[in-house]
């Protein structure tokens, strides 16, 4: 068979093309498979009472002004509505839902994940300034969506 010089040309750029397409995609899977998300944890979302962090959600102080707030979202509200923490307070959430998908987010802030059952969604965040943060729900819920929300108080 003879090909044409510009077919030739051709078949190779797109057999490049391809190979390189592979490459990347190997490589990306290489570079993330083997550091799946905090997302990815796990919990029995029909047993929160029996699991050892979620059987006692609410706030803990685990270092030097930081603290672990574990939340358990639910139609449609959070467990607990309410935490109090110091200003400049670097707060770690862990929250998972008991029911459908929520998020957890506080606007005017960077906080914002899907609430997702089974699993123990995380992130992470320091409170610079003191005053009254409301944590809303983005993820449509039911019908009591827009009514879900807790307050974080950030005390001077
Ligand atoms: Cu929970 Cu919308």
């Amino acid at each position: 068979m003879h090909l044409h010089k510009y077919e030739k040309i051709w078949l190779s750029f797109g057999i490049g093309s391809l190979i390189l397409f592979l490459a990347i995609l190997g490589v990306s899977a290489f570079a993330f498979g083997h550091h799946p998300p905090s997302e990815m944890a796990t919990v029995d979302s029909q047993n929160l009472s029996e699991d050892p962090i979620f059987s006692n959600p609410g706030l803990e102080e685990i270092g030097d002004n930081r603290y672990r707030a574990v939340l358990i979202a639910q139609a449609f509200g959070y467990n607990p509505s309410k935490i109090e923490v110091p200003e400049g307070a670097t707060v770690e959430f862990l929250v998972t839902s008991s029911d459908v998908i929520h998020s957890f987010t506080i606007p005017g802030t960077n906080v914002n994940f899907m609430v997702t059952p089974g699993h123990v969604n995380s992130a992470e965040y320091t409170f610079r300034e003191s005053g009254e943060y409301l944590v809303i729900c983005n993820e449509y819920c039911g019908t009591g969506h827009q009514f879900m929300q807790m307050v974080i108080e950030v005390v001077p």
